[in-house]
């Protein structure tokens, strides 16, 4: 129910009595073959959300993950599950694009995302485009004749830029152009994208819907315009995701409100704290105002969750690894969006073409867990001294 607020959808949203009974969670629906009473009934019988038809089609416990999701975004007509992030992503494009059509894509995307769009995605006969992150309205000049879609990630992957999102969903809704996001920084509780003129809106589930480093899971969420599409074509590529992923999933989403809020404030501490340091030349945080896109992050998001980047002021990887290698409360490891800490190195020079990367020194990127703040604190404070004590 979309007239709720957004912490009451998270509790209760997707919670059917027919599909859980008396018991507060639906349980885990293993299943494969749907058994129908009649060959009448097998025959008159078509997939759709909420029909028992087929194990691809889904369980009331995949169900009600995928509603709980449609819920917090304002506008949406359906969500459709994946077994990981990335599958969210490929199928999202694969629903809007073509043999022959042309996508833009932010040059500052997942890697693994423009990978499929420089490997699979150029063999399919579809050419990709990337863009500055910070074009706003301007991408109406880049679209052609045959663009057919646009794919945002605001913020950008490690470098933190915020787009001008409802300046490109208005210059691409002008051009019959869709628009499809990778939501997973702000999730649809710090940012709900459909509102906000985005045709479909993906996550990567396995970081804040999951959110205990547990499960992989991916889902994207539809206007009314693509929903209907989007479920056709993640069917026809044979998608659907365990229920125990799907169940773990819902576990984590009904406390993704008080985790988020928790990460925001814990992140902001040690985003700050870093931001006063003298071996810390910027911090690439949406809420500060270092961060390019920052007003927009200020006009458009109602909080931001615990994925942040800093760039030091001069030195070298050695340092940087020094820096990382020694931290007591960080992990080293890829992901994010659990209740941990996580420190990795990333040089985005490589990943760029649209744009340059200029920096001071190397960038590390964090993920602010649920620890307390200060402990995290103290152990950054000695890594800033092992990277400035050189080797
Ligand atoms: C922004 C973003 N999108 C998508 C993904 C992919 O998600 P998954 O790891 O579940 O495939 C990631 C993973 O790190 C990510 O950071």
């Amino acid at each position: 129910m979309t007239d709720r607020k957004p912490d009451t959808n998270l509790v209760h949203g997707g919670r059917r009595p027919e599909w859980r009974g008396r018991i507060v969670n639906p349980p885990v629906h293993r299943a494969s073959t749907i058994l129908f009473d009649t060959v009448a009934e097998l025959r008159a019988t078509a997939p759709e959300f909420g029909v028992p038809y087929y194990g691809l089609h889904g369980t009331p416990t995949t169900w009600a993950l995928a509603e709980a999701l449609t819920e917090l975004e304002p506008g949406a007509a359906g969500t459709m599950l994946y077994s990981t992030g990335l599958a969210a992503v490929t199928a999202a494009l694969l629903t809007v694009l073509s043999p022959g059509d042309e996508l833009l894509v932010t040059d500052t995307v997942y890697g693994p995302t423009r990978r499929f769009c420089d490997g699979f995605l150029k063999r399919f006969g579809v050419v990709t485009r990337y863009y500055d992150p910070m074009i706003g309205g301007a991408i109406a000049e880049l679209i052609g004749e045959h663009t057919r879609a646009i794919l945002l990630e605001s913020p950008g992957s490690n470098t933190m830029e915020v787009q001008d999102v409802p300046a490109i969903c208005a210059a691409a809704s002008a051009a019959g152009v869709a628009t499809l996001i990778d939501n997973t920084w702000a999730t649809p509780f710090f940012f709900p994208a459909i509102a906000a003129g985005v045709d479909l809106s993906i996550l990567a589930a396995t970081k804040y819907v999951g959110g205990h480093a547990d499960v992989m899971l991916g889902s994207v969420t539809a206007n009314a315009a693509w929903y209907p599409k989007l479920e056709r074509t993640s069917w026809d590529l044979g998608h659907a995701v365990s229920p125990d992923d799907a169940w773990l999933g819902s576990r984590g989403l009904r406390t993704m409100a008080v985790r988020l809020r928790q990460h925001e404030a814990s992140a902001l501490k040690v985003a700050e704290w870093l931001k006063g340091r003298p071996e810390v030349a910027r911090v690439l945080h949406p809420a500060l105002p270092d961060c390019p896109g920052h007003e927009f992050w200020q006009r458009d998001f109602k909080g931001a969750s615990g994925l942040f980047s800093f760039v030091f002021r001069g030195g070298d990887d050695a340092a940087r690894v020094r820096f990382i290698d020694g931290l007591a409360l960080f992990g080293i490891g890829w992901s994010w969006g659990g209740y941990e800490s996580l420190a990795v190195p990333h040089d985005p020079q490589p990943l760029r073409t649209a744009t340059g990367w200029e920096a001071e020194g190397p960038l590390v990127r964090l993920h602010i867990g649920l620890e307390d703040p200060d402990d995290l604190i103290a152990d950054l404070e000695a890594g800033l001294r092992r990277y400035a004590a050189g080797p």
